[in-house]
């Protein structure tokens, strides 16, 4: 038997006409960057959360390097972070110039990517 480890296409099914009516309506509105729409979810994102602020992001990739930004952590910095993610953790850490890392005393030092 053949269990994938991702099935987006049986994961989309469930919510494939509510995606296709809002892409409708995001075509007709023209609004492609920021708009209602993105306010909307910034707002219920809030509500959910129980926080004052949110701001989406375009991706994963880019959210986690803005909270590495925000947190002021660029060259010479170390993040310690889990070798059980998605590459993109890394490669954010990377990408501002720290170091991605794994807990000491772990085995290896420096995660390899
Ligand atoms: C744990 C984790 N972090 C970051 C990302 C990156 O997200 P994106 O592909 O939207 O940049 C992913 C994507 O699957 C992820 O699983």
């Amino acid at each position: 038997m053949n269990i994938p480890l991702v099935d987006l296409y049986q994961q989309i099914q469930t919510i494939k006409a509510s995606i296709l009516n809002s892409v409708e309506q995001l075509l007709d509105s023209g609004a492609f960057i920021m708009g209602q729409d993105v306010l909307k979810l910034e707002e219920n994102f809030c509500r959910l959360v129980s926080v004052e602020y949110a701001i989406s992001c375009n991706s994963g990739t880019d959210a986690l390097v803005l909270i590495l930004e925000a947190l002021g952590i660029g060259v010479g910095d170390e993040v310690i972070t889990t070798p059980f993610t998605f590459f993109a953790t890394a490669e954010s850490i990377s990408k501002v110039g720290a170091i991605p890392g794994k807990e000491k005393g772990s085995g290896l030092r420096y995660l390899k990517y």
